[in-house]
């Protein structure tokens, strides 16, 4: 019973270590807007949301900058068809990725 205790304390920890730094923020907006002029973070939210409901389910859900942008750019196409996504769902994934790469690594 303790250790379970110990497990689920464990994992909120992680939780929110994890949403701290995925979660778009304003900055990542102004950081977006330079490449989608009018992009919302009502649209990053729900880029995060799909990229770990539908990415999340093969791998771990990578930092975006931790990540290249080449990487990115030549993995992409290739997950859209793995995660079999719409391309409304992809372009919301993409502007979530891009908003983070003002982020210094
Ligand atoms: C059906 C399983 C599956 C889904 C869904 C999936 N991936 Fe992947 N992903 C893989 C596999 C397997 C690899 C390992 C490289 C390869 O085989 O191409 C990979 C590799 C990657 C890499 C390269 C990591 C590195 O450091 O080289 C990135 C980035 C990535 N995936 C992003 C995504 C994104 C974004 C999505 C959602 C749009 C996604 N993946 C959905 C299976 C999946």
């Amino acid at each position: 019973m303790k250790t379970n205790y110990f497990l689920i304390l464990f994992s909120c920890f992680l939780f929110s270590c994890t949403t701290a730094v995925f979660k778009p923020t304003l900055s990542d907006v102004e950081y977006a807007k330079t490449v989608y002029p009018s992009v919302t973070i009502d649209e990053l939210n729900k880029g995060l949301t799909l990229y770990a409901n539908k990415c999340g389910a093969c791998h771990q859900i990578f930092v975006p900058n931790k990540v290249s942008p080449a990487i990115w750019d030549a993995m992409m196409p290739k997950m859209k068809v793995r995660a079999k996504l719409e391309d409304e769902e992809m372009d919301l994934i993409v502007k979530y990725i891009k908003s983070k790469e003002g982020k210094l690594n």
